[in-house]
This record gives C-alpha cells, structure tokens and sequence, in this order.
C-alpha cells in the first residue's frame, strides 16, 4: 500500500508536463470505498486516465473542414480498459464557463448537437484517438472545444483551440461616422456577409498591419481601433503602436463604428464587365440579370484577402458603397499598400461599375 502510494506521488510529481490532469485517481475512491478486495482494483491501482489535446490553436477557413486532435492513454499503460469509453466535445463559451455540446459518442453511436447537427464526425484512426471533425465551417465555429473522455469512473477532458483565417475591416455605415450601437454594429457586420471581430482576430490584424483612426465595437462589447502609426488624432504621438482600448462601453447608449470578421468565401466575387456605368439600382438589376447578387462588403474583402482580387474600378456594393480590392498596388490605383478602397456612400443616382457575387 505504501509503496502504492509512493507509486501514485512520483506519478504526480512526475506529471506537471502532462497536457490536462484534474488530480483524480482511481485509487482515491476505490481505495476508500471498497478496499483492496476485488481484482478491479488491482487492475486499476494507480492507473491514470490521460488526454492529450494539441498546444497551439489550429486553424482553418470558412467552408472548409478542420480536425481537432484528441487521444487518450493510461498512465502505466494498460493494454485495454474494459469499460466502454464514451467521448463528448463540447464549445467553450466565450467567458470559458458555459459549454454547447457539439457531440457525443458512446461506441458507435453518436449524436451531434444544435448548428453542429450532421456536420461533426469522430476521426478514430487508432483505438485510442477521438479526434473531431468539423466540416464546412462557419465564422461562428471560432473558440475553445472541450474533449472529454469518459471511462466509467474517470473523467478527463482536454481543449483545442480553432481560430479561422480572415479579414478584419473597419465598417461605417452610410449614415456616416460613430452611429452604431452594439447591437447595430452586430447586425450591420451579418448584414455583410460577416462577424463582429474578435479581440484575437482585431489583434492579428494590426500585427499584420490594420491602422484605422477611428473607435470600434467589437464581439466582446468592448471599443477599440488598432494603430499602427502613432499620430496626433489618433491618441498621440507619443503613445506606442497598439491596439488601443476604451473598455467596455453601454451597448445601447454609446455609439461608434464597427470591426468586422470575414473568412473564405464558397462562391466567386467578379466585377461585372458591362458596356456602361450604373447607377445603385441599376447595378443591383445587372447583377440579378448576371445570375448572381450584388457583392456584400464581407464578400469583397474575402476575395481580396483570399484569392488576390485585384481591380482597378470602383463598383457598388450591396450597403450602398463604392470600393474596389488592390492586390497589387500600382500608380493610380490609391496608397502604395495593398487594400480595398472606398469611396464611401456616393449618392445613389451616381454612376460607377458594379462587383457582383455568385454562389457555387
Ligand atoms: C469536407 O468533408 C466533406 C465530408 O467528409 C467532403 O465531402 C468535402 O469535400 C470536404 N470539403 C473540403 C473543402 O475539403
């Protein structure tokens, strides 16, 4: 018993590596409930359930599939536990207290949940891998999952982390600047084909370059705007480069302007080759007569950032505005970065070419 025990410290000690550990052992209750009389107990003496989830965050894009890994072993090994495993992933809510369930698998049966309902499977390559399948993600399935492995009487769990591959944009609606509350700027980014941002996803986009002077919601209800060029109006110049943050702010009262989250896009984003310019509604009707919709702002930043869309003409977007994507930044075509261009909300009766997008 006492070399059992000494077993179980050097066990622990020597575990400070592993990748999730709750501090559970078999042998604490089975030892305390029914001594050390039945084979049972021999046979589990010591032994730890362990779960192995990868370190760093995964990543993938929208429309395309992901697998989260996951295994599990005993520590000493054992060959085979004789308990049927049951397996469940569920999604970490932001605040990492509430969870969705996403799936849920005793041998082969399993069950997946809510907007993951036939778009999840188990990926069991090994006896011991439970890995799980996403597949056509959506802007929503960013965040933590939970996989937990269930033995009879242990239960360990592990976290993955996905985020998606994206474009983060600065949105002002037509009505001009600092006009959104938070719900407003909610449905102002869906509206266009993506997502209030998140704070990883605003941040990645400044490290990778996003400066915008002006204050913007984000998901988690907080007002900020990246800086990448310190300057007068925006904070000063003294102030070091960053993300610059006002907190969280009343989500009905206060109002500014809004980040948004786009990813890969399933359909193409064209600029409509027509023999005239055109005024909004007309534009809209081309697009319709082109088999296609009228391009939502999300949409052409999508194509911009994923597949390089590149073109020199400005065109009306579904919210009224007038931008075009540069890929490769070239005399006249605006600043010598890459970027999409506006022209904010011309008035409508104005002409100008038009980018279109067509599912498929
Ligand atoms: C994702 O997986 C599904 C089902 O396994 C498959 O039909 C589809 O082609 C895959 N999509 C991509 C983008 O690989």
């Amino acid at each position: 018993m006492l070399g059992g025990l000494a077993g179980i410290l050097l066990l622990a000690n020597a575990c400070y590596c592993l990748p999730f550990y709750n501090g559970f052992y078999y042998d604490h209750i089975l030892n305390n409930k029914t001594g050390n009389g039945n084979g049972e107990v021999i046979h589990f003496n010591g032994v730890k359930l362990v779960v192995n989830t990868p370190h760093d965050a995964l990543f993938g894009y929208r429309g395309g599939n992901i697998t989260l890994p996951c295994s599990f072993h005993y520590e000493p090994k054992i060959h085979k536990s004789e308990r049927k495993i049951r397996v469940k992933w569920s999604k970490l809510h932001k605040d990492n207290t509430k969870e969705r369930d996403v799936l849920a698998a005793i041998g082969l049966r399993h069950k997946s949940f809510g907007e993951y309902k036939g778009r999840v499977y188990l990926r069991q390559n090994t006896p011991n891998e439970v890995s799980l399948v996403i597949t056509d993600l959506t802007l929503e399935d960013y965040g933590k999952y939970r996989c937990e492995v269930i033995d009879g009487l242990e239960d360990e769990s592990g976290i993955v982390e996905l985020e998606l591959r994206g474009v983060v944009f600065p949105y002002q609606p037509h009505h001009g600047r600092y006009q959104l509350n938070f719900h407003d700027a909610k449905q102002s980014c869906e509206a266009q084909d993506s997502m209030l941002a998140s704070f990883e996803q605003l941040f990645k986009a400044w490290m990778d370059g996003l400066d915008w002077c002006n204050a913007g919601w984000i998901m988690d209800g907080t007002v900020q705007y990246p800086i990448t060029l310190p300057r007068e109006p925006c904070g000063g110049k003294n102030m070091a480069p960053g993300v610059r943050n006002y907190g969280e702010r009343h989500k009905n009262l206060h109002r500014y302007d809004a980040f948004c989250f786009s990813s890969a896009l399933k359909g193409k984003v064209y600029y409509l080759e027509h023999p005239e310019k055109l005024t909004f509604k007309e534009a809209k009707a081309a697009c319709e007569e082109d088999g296609a919709h009228i391009a939502k702002v999300g949409q052409l930043f999508a194509a911009w950032k994923f597949i390089d869309l590149d073109r020199c003409d400005a065109g009306w977007l579904d919210d009224g505005s007038v931008r075009y994507p540069i890929a490769f930044p070239r005399p006249n075509c605006g600043p010598p970065e890459p970027g999409v261009r506006s022209f904010g909300f011309p008035a409508r009766h104005n002409k100008f070419g038009v980018f279109c997008y067509k599912m498929s």
